[in-house]
C-alpha cells in the first residue's frame, strides 16, 4: 500500500504536492518522490525515507503546471532512491507513480529489454512507463489505455508527459484512486485526505475507470476509453478521519482492511491448478526438509504457533517453536535437513533479529516472513516471503496477522505440493483461503460482535481457551484484549483447564471458548461446561448452524464452517474485534496502547 497524488490545472508551487505526500504518508513511508512539469521538462526528484528528507532536497516554492507524487511501502525493490517513485521512460519525459502490484511485471520487462529499453530499478511499476512510450503516438490517453490492456494484477497510477503539461491520466483496478476539482484545480489521490483542502465532492473511481484529466475538466471511461458517468460523495470527514477512511481508529480501519490484504497476500502465489506457487523458495529444496525451527515474538509467535499444528499434521516433520527472547540464547543444533522460519511483521525486532544471526552463525538457513521490505531480518535472511499487508499503524496486529496466517498455510501446502503428497482435501484448503477475503468480510459486518463486546467490557480478567490449533487462537485472543483493555487476559489448551488454571474461575472470570464444529468438537463442550459449573460467564464462537452450543454459553458469536485447520483465520477478525470494541468502550486508544510499541528494537 502506497500513497500517490496528482495536481493540475493551474500553476501551483511543489510544496502542495509535499502536502498532500504528509496526508498520505501512513500509506507507506520507506522512501517519496515527484514528477513534475511546467511544460518544457521533467523535473524528477526521489529520496529513500519518509517525506520530510524529500523535503529536504527538493525545491518546494518551484511552480510547475502539474506534478504527480509519491510515498512508498515497497513491494518489489528495497527502499532507496533508484527504486522510488516516480519511474520514468527512456526519453525521460513520461513520468508514472503507481500503488499496487504488476503481477506479470517480470515477463513484460524482458520483452521491452529485448526492445532496446534500459531500465534503471528493480520495481514492478518501472515497466508501465516504459510499455506507456511504447505505445506512445502524441496521445497520452490512448497511450495509457494500450498498456492498460495488457497489466496483470492490482494497480491505481497517475501519469504525466512533460511536453502535455495540462494532460493526467489515471486508472484504478484493485487499488484505491479518487478524484475532485475545484474552479481551478482536478488532485487525484489514493484517497480522500490531499483533496478535502482543494474540494468536499470526489469521485471514487472504481474497478476498471480511467481518468483522463485536461485543465481542472475531467473525463471518466474504461479501459476500453467508452465514457462512464461516476457520481460525486460529498466529504463530511476531517483529515485525521480522513486518514483513517472515516474509522474511529487505525485499528478498526485495519481489520477492514483484512479482505484486501489477503488479496495482495495472494497475488502470483496460487497458480491456476489451485495449488501454492512460492517460487522464491524453489532453490531451498524445502521437500527434504525433516526439522523446521520457528522462531518470533507475541503476535508473530501465535501465528507460528497455527503453522505448526498445520504442518505436523500433513508433512512429517517436526516443529521446534519458541519465543525468540529465549530462542537466542538455547543451544541451536542445526543439521542438513534443518530450516528456520522467522516470522516479523515489523522486520526490526530484536530478539528476532538475533535469533536470525545466531542460525546463520550456525550455518543455518532462514526463510524470513515479513511486511517490511528492507528491513534488517530480511535482509540478513536467505529468502522472504513477503505479507504485503500494507503498513499497518495501530500498534496491536490486525491484518498482519491475517496475512501471516495465509502465508504460513501456503508454506505448509507447498512443502506438501513438493513431495507430491497432493490430493483434493488441500486443493478444498487452498480452495478456501482463496475465498477467505469475502468469508472474513462477511465476519468484519457482523455487528454482534461488538454487541458481545459490550456485554463484557467490565470485566477484569478473561480467559480463553481453545484446542489442538486454536490453543494457537485462544493465545492470540487473549494477548489481543490484554495489550489494548489493559484486562488480565490468559489463553490455554482448553485440556489445561482442570490442571490449575480452573481455580482462576468465577462469575467475576468469564471464558472466551473457541468451540467450532471440529474432529475436537465434543471435548471442547465438556471444557466448556467445566467452565460453566464454576460459574463463569461464557461466549463462545461456533460454527453457524450449531444451536447446541447455545445451552452452554451465556453468547455464542457464529461464523461459516471452514475447513477444520483454517478456523484460527475465521476467528482472526472475531478476536481483534472483540477486543477492538472493549477498549474503545472502556475509552482506551486501541492504536497507541500504554507501555507498548508498534516495533520492539530492544531486547
Ligand atoms: C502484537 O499485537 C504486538 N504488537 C506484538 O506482540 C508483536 O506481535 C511482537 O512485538 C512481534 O512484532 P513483529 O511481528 O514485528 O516481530
Amino acid at each position: 500500500m502506497c500513497g500517490i497524488v496528482g495536481i493540475i490545472g493551474h500553476e501551483f508551487k511543489v510544496a502542495e504536492l509535499i502536502e498532500g505526500l504528509k496526508k498520505l504518508e501512513y500509506r507507506g513511508y520507506d522512501s517519496a518522490g515527484i514528477a513534475a512539469t511546467n511544460g518544457s521538462q521533467l523535473i524528477v526528484t526521489k529520496s529513500v525515507g519518509r517525506v520530510d528528507s524529500l523535503k529536504n532536497v527538493i525545491e518546494e516554492e518551484k511552480v510547475v503546471k502539474s506534478g504527480i507524487a509519491h510515498t512508498r511501502w515497497a513491494t518489489h525493490g528495497a527502499p532507496n532512491d533508484t527504486n522510488a517513485h516516480p519511474h520514468t521512460d527512456c526519453s525521460g519525459k513520461i513520468a508514472v507513480v503507481h500503488n499496487g502490484i504488476i503481477e506479470n511485471y517480470q515477463e513484460l520487462k524482458t520483452e521491452l529489454i529485448k526492445r532496446g529499453h534500459k531500465f534503471k530499478s528493480e520495481t514492478d511499476t518501472e515497466v508501465i512507463s516504459h510499455l506507456i512510450e511504447e505505445n506512445f503516438k502524441g496521445n497520452l490517453f490512448q497511450a495509457v489505455l494500450d498498456t492498460l490492456k495488457i497489466l496483470k494484477g492490482a494497480f491505481a497510477i497517475a501519469v504525466i508527459h512533460s511536453d502535455i503539461p495540462n494532460v493526467m491520466v489515471g486508472a484504478r483496478k484493485g487499488s484505491p484512486l479518487v478524484v475532485g476539482c475545484n474552479d481551478k484545480y482536478c488532485v487525484l489521490a489514493s484517497d480522500v485526505t490531499p483533496i478535502i483542502k482543494y474540494t468536499r465532492d470526489v469521485i471514487f473511481l472504481e474497478d476498471g475507470d480511467v481518468v483522463y484529466i485536461e485543465g481542472n475538466k475531467i473525463k471518466i471511461t474504461d479501459f476500453s476509453g467508452n465514457t462512464l458517468i461516476r457520481k460525486h460523495t460529498h466529504i463530511t470527514w476531517d483529515e485525521s478521519a480522513a486518514e483513517k477512511g472515516g474509522f474511529k481508529h487505525f485499528m478498526l480501519k485495519e481489520i477492514h482492511e483484512i479482505p484486501e490484504a489477503i488479496e495482495s497476500a495472494l497475488v502470483g502465489r496460487i497458480d491456476s491448478n489451485y495449488t501454492p506457487s512460492l517460487h522464491e523458495l524453489d532453490e531451498f529444496n524445502l521437500e527434504r526438509v525433516k526439522r523446521i525451527l520457528l522462531v518470533a515474538c507475541g503476535t508473530s509467535y501465535h501465528a507460528g504457533l497455527v503453522f505448526k499444528y498445520f504442518a505436523e499434521k500433513y508433512l512429517d516433520v517436526d516443529v521446534l517453536i519458541d519465543v525468540a527472547s529465549e530462542f537466542r540464547y538455547r543451544p541451536i543444533k542445526i543439521t542438513e535437513d534443518t530450516i528456520t522460519i522467522a516470522i516479523s511483521q515489523s522486520g526490526e525486532t530484536a530478539d528476532t533479529l538475533e535469533s536470525v544471526r545466531a542460525v546463520k552463525k550456525a550455518g543455518g538457513k532462514v526463510i524470513a516472513i515479513s511486511n517490511v521490505v528492507g528491513s534488517t531480518i530480511t535482509r540478513e535472511s536467505d529468502v522472504t516471503l513477503y505479507m504485503n499487508a500494507g503498513p499497518e499503524i495501530g500498534v496491536a496486529a490486525s491484518k498482519t496477522y491475517v496475512n501471516q496466517l495465509v502465508l504460513l498455510y501456503l508454506l505448509g501446502l507447498y512443502i506438501i505440493k513438493k513431495r507430491d503428497l497432493w490430493n483434493q482435501e488441500y486443493s478444498e484448503i487452498v480452495k478456501q483461503i482463496v475465498e477467505s477475503p469475502k468469508t472474513l468480510k462477511g465476519i468484519i459486518s457482523n455487528k454482534e460482535i461488538e454487541d458481545v463486546a459490550d456485554n463484557y467490557k467490565n470485566y477484569h480478567h478473561f480467559m480463553y481457551i481453545g484446542r489442538g490449533i486454536n490453543t494457537a487462537t485462544a493465545l492470540e485472543g487473549a494477548l489481543k484484549l490484554k495489550e489494548i483493555s489493559y484486562i488480565n487476559a490468559v489463553g490455554y489448551p482448553a485440556g489445561e483447564l482442570k490442571h490449575g488454571p480452573i481455580a482462576l474461575l468465577d462469575p467475576k472470570f468469564p471464558v472466551f471458548a473457541f468451540a467450532p464444529k471440529d474432529s475436537l468438537y465434543e471435548k471442547m463442550r465438556s471444557n466448556i461446561e467445566e467452565t460453566r459449573a464454576r460459574n463463569a460467564r461464557i461466549v463462545a464462537v461456533a460454527t453457524q448452524g450449531d444451536e447446541e452450543i447455545k445451552k452452554i454459553a451465556h453468547d455464542v458469536i457464529y461464523v461459516p464452517e471452514a475447513h477444520e485447520d483454517l478456523y484460527p483465520l475465521i476467528f482472526a477478525p472475531v478476536i481483534q474485534l472483540f477486543a477492538y470494541y472493549i477498549a474503545d468502550k472502556r475509552g482506551y486508544d486501541p492504536d497507541k496502547p500504554r507501555n507498548l510499541a508498534k516495533s520492539v528494537t530492544v531486547e
